[in-house]
């Protein structure tokens, strides 16, 4: 239920970024939640990809708040080692490997470096408890967890998502991932071939 790798969905991504990046550059500190992070190579490729994208004074300004439900520990002690072995970085585009990880003493593995760290702030958090971490996120993502969840379930957490995100702010998911009908009044699809979402102001969660 973990598997994730370095640069997976890479088109929906770059797609999710290119699309909320305006909305996150004119922000003083802007936030983006991963939601479902495994051991940390989806919040680890988006800093990545905005790094390569923003301008650095917004880069040095932005904070990925990344949280999964595993609980003994290890995903968090992994992201905070940013230490992964090549063969998970072999998918990664060309000069990725060279510009954003270095030799950290073990051999065959490569360490994220401390620019792209910087951004990550993990922490341990249930999708399910229906409870936001916080609010005014430009971009939420959570991809390939929601499948997982019974469709109540789902739609509670959307809701909670939609709560959690600024005005105006994004919401991206797998790309079979559908917006369930009941929450039309919340959420806006922007473009027809990338599960990217916009938060509706005024729709039934009042916020
Ligand atoms: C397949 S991985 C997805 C990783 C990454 N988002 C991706 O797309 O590659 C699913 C992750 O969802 C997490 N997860 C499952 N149930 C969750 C919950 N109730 N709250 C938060 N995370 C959950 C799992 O621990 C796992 O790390």
């Amino acid at each position: 239920m973990a598997f994730t790798f370095f640069f997976r969905d890479q088109q929906v991504l770059e797609r999710v970024v290119e699309h909320s990046l305006p909305n996150l550059a004119g922000r003083s500190h802007p936030r983006i939640w991963d939601a479902g992070v495994a051991m940390g190579q989806e919040p680890y490729t988006l800093s990545i990809m905005f790094a390569e994208r923003m301008g650095h004074f917004a880069f040095n300004n932005l904070r990925i708040d990344a949280t999964d439900v595993e609980s003994n520990g290890q995903f968090a002690r992994v992201i905070e080692a940013a230490q992964y072995p090549k063969e998970e970085l072999e998918r990664s585009p060309e000069g990725i490997l060279e510009k954003y990880f270095e030799a950290d003493g073990q051999p065959g593995h490569f360490r994220v470096i401390d620019t792209i760290r910087r951004p990550i702030a993990y922490q341990r958090h249930d999708l399910l408890s229906f409870q936001e971490i916080g609010h005014g996120y430009s971009l939420v993502l959570c991809k390939n967890v929601l499948l997982h969840f019974r469709p109540p379930e789902r739609i509670e957490v959307l809701r909670m998502f939609h709560r959690a995100l600024a005005p105006g702010g994004f919401f991206a998911s797998e790309q079979t991932q559908e917006m369930p009908r009941e929450l039309a009044s919340l959420f806006q699809r922007v473009i027809p071939d990338v599960p990217l979402f916009r938060k509706v102001e005024g729709g039934e969660c009042g916020s």
